[in-house]
């Protein structure tokens, strides 16, 4: 034990968490980190064996903090840090904490991507830092031989060193080690020099999350183990997504998905429910498909990360909340209908293969809380990840799928509802709506004085207008539209006069420009008549119908939220998931997806959902944080509130028929308003508006 620092002792401050404190000098860097509670892991409990306690000296005055630092004021390696360096290895200007001691007062840079072995260092699947304070900890100890005068057995001698080395107390053990014990304890390793022969030196993983609150060794290995891995992963109804991270440096080893196989039973989430409903094996048969996806990918992202799948001892998984019943074994039928009950809301644990994960047999496995029947544990990600109840600023985060996922808060009060936008976002009921694959055009641009259309399309670099286009697409041809651009050129006609602020294209325009044409009874718009053996490709009226009731859906949703929280305005607004990843958001406002925002605080945030799950695996402390987060989140039950329908029906209008958008008029010029009934004759209007109601009463019900 140290003495107690004094005001002449000197100063340290870590970087980057900036955690400052005096220490006597003498004091091993490792212990001061410990005392202000800065991370820096160890495995060998201080034997400079392990290397993970690696830090950096930074030279040089730092005025602000009244530090010089330096690197004659850390102790010289001494011999145990010099056979380690030998044995193993040390970048320049790297110390092992542990036997590195204060000498003078110094900057201490903690890296955050401490990397042993020379692993490949993958890009970053995000560029968050993440504190780390994983459930799972590798603990080194010297155990006891055994001796006929104690007949301790040998899991209580490596409890007793456990405790004595690492503090933990009243440790449980997984019963499948326990026949295991003797032999590894007796196993010596012949290429761990730096580990001292005969010493009985095992490894136990410790996993320190568990329902009983007390530690459990869910690992025993001989010799010093030196990694441990988790997965966080994101099940979606189209898409599964999986990081492969270390557990001891945080250094995310691979990120990869695949497509989720229950779209073979069914392509949304209600024809799967169906599906459950009307197949008596169909609940089991999507159960063991989606498990099987989840063992390929792990395969995927351990053969891309070079790594073993039997190191990964923790696993934390989000989805919506058909997807995380399918997966966890349970019959979804009740999320199908009103009340929409979940059977567990909760967050869950077990051992991963009680789940048939095939991973180490002591790995565990954690499922974040659902918010409600169809705001799932991927909305409880993406709210941890971006974190409203941390802020003062009202927050909207929205996750477009064919039902929004939708969450609106600040630190005072956050309310969560879902909307059902159905698949038209996605480019389904569309017409000419296409997946984002090469050939799709994903970005649209019309003239408002000419009416003429130019286009971007995936796979080929020029616009439409420029100059070697028809060349360059010729390879993939130009296919259809995809989600992002479905929403821009639906927001460019309603700009450039095409179509009303009701929606409705304008036929009079046909005198004007050949791109205006006849279909049936109504008009559409001409973007590209097709080459040879393309197809071409218009948007009709039924198309601007679809996404105008998709986006009132998801508007209503919103605005009802507002109420909710007595909110005017939104400060910020947040898109999760590939959908907004791809909208521009300046067209997003202009249709009247999302409210008025200034331009600047709307922004994509990716897999947020899978961003929340990276944090949950990371650090159990963000585990309690969204557990006890969803537990304060109040859910909105659109079908319940009648005043759902006729914030719908307002929400038919672009952008919206009652509300402002004054920042989005600051750097958009909308159209003036035009008469509704240009092109529809008055008899048919009363028909069309009880069309309306019949779309909000469905998206209602
Ligand atoms: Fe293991 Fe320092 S704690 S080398």
């Amino acid at each position: 034990m140290n003495s107690p620092a004094n005001i002449t002792d000197p100063l340290v401050l870590f970087m980057p968490s900036g955690k400052r404190g005096r220490f006597p000098v003498g004091t091993p860097v490792l212990d001061a980190a410990r005392q202000l509670g800065v991370y820096v892991e160890s495995v060998c409990g201080g034997r400079a064996t392990c290397g993970r306690c690696q830090i950096e000296v930074q030279e040089g005055n730092f005025a602000k903090h009244k530090i010089v630092s330096s690197n004659d004021h850390i102790s010289p390696k001494g011999p145990k840090e010099e056979r380690y360096e030998r044995v193993r290895g040390l970048p320049d200007g790297r110390r092992l904490s542990c036997s590195a001691t204060i000498q003078g007062d110094l900057v201490i840079d903690v890296p955050q991507d401490t990397v042993i072995n020379a692993q490949v260092v993958r890009k970053a699947a995000t560029d968050r830092v993440i504190e780390r304070n994983a459930a799972v900890q590798l603990c080194y100890v010297e155990v006891e031989e055994p001796d006929m005068h104690k007949p301790l057995g040998d899991l209580d001698r490596l409890k007793a060193a456990l405790e004595k080395d690492w503090g933990w107390k009243e440790l449980l053990i997984a019963p499948h080690l326990i026949p295991q014990i003797q032999k590894i304890l007796r196993t010596t390793l012949p290429d761990q020099p730096e580990v001292s022969p005969g010493k009985w030196g095992v490894t136990a993983v410790v996993h320190r999350d568990m329902d009983s609150s007390r530690p459990f060794i869910i690992g025993l290995y001989p010799g010093l183990k030196n990694e441990a891995y988790g997965i966080a992963c994101d099940i979606g109804s189209t898409t599964i997504a999986m990081h492969l991270v270390s557990l001891l440096s945080g250094r995310i080893a691979a990120s990869s998905g695949t497509s989720n196989p229950q779209i073979r039973f069914g392509e949304d989430l209600m024809s799967r429910v169906s599906y459950v409903m009307m197949n008596p094996d169909g609940r089991e048969a999507m159960t063991k498909a989606v498990r099987e996806a989840v063992n390929t990918l792990i395969g995927k992202v351990c053969d891309e990360g070079a790594v073993d799948r039997h190191d990964i001892f923790d696993c934390v998984f989000v989805a919506n909340p058909i997807m995380h019943h399918l997966f966890l074994g349970i019959d979804p039928t009740e999320l199908g209908q009103a009340p929409f009950a979940l059977a567990v809301s909760g967050a869950l644990q077990y051992w991963a293969h009680e789940l048939d994960i095939d991973v180490s047999r002591g790995a565990r496995l954690y499922t974040l809380p659902c918010i409600a029947g169809h705001v799932g544990a991927d909305a409880a990600g993406a709210t941890l990840s971006e974190g409203p109840y941390r802020q003062d600023k009202m927050m909207l985060l929205v996750d477009v799928g064919t039902n929004a996922e939708i969450v609106l808060g600040n630190k005072d009060r956050v309310v969560a509802a879902s909307s059902p936008t159905g698949p038209a976002f996605e480019g389904a009921e569309i017409s000419s709506g296409q997946r984002a694959a090469p050939g799709a055009i994903e970005r649209v641009r019309i003239d408002p004085e000419t009416l003429e259309p130019r286009y971007h399309v995936i796979g080929t670099e020029q616009w439409s207008d420029e100059a070697g286009f028809d060349e360059a697409s010729w390879k993939t041809g130009v296919t259809g539209i995809c989600g992002s651009a479905i929403i821009e050129v639906v927001a460019e006609m309603y700009l450039s006069g095409i179509i009303s602020e009701d929606g409705v294209i304008d036929g009079s325009l046909a005198a004007k420009s050949p791109r205006i044409i006849p279909n049936g009874r109504t008009f559409s718009y001409l973007l590209r008549e097709g080459r040879q053996g393309e197809p071409r490709i218009t948007v009709t009226q039924n198309d601007v119908r679809a996404i105008q009731l998709a986006k009132a859906a998801l508007y209503a949703g919103v605005k009802l939220l507002m109420e909710k929280q007595g909110a005017e305005t939104v400060d910020a607004i947040r898109f999760a998931g590939a959908f907004g990843s791809f909208i521009d958001p300046k067209y997003a406002m202009v249709l009247g997806l999302i409210p008025d925002c200034d331009l600047a605080e709307v922004k994509a945030v990716g897999n947020a959902a899978g961003t929340g799950a990276l944090m949950a695996l990371l650090n159990r402390d963000h585990r309690r944080e969204i557990e006890r987060e969803v537990g304060r989140i109040e859910k909105i039950e659109t079908a319940l509130e009648p005043h759902f329908q006729q914030l719908f029906i307002d929400a038919m209008a672009l952008p919206n028929k009652v509300d402002p958008f004054p920042k989005l008029s600051e750097q958009v010029k909308l159209p003036p308003r035009k008469a509704t009934s240009e092109t529809e004759t008055d008899a048919a209007a009363p028909r069309r508006r009880s069309r309306e109601e019949r779309a909000a009463r469905r998206a209602r019900d």
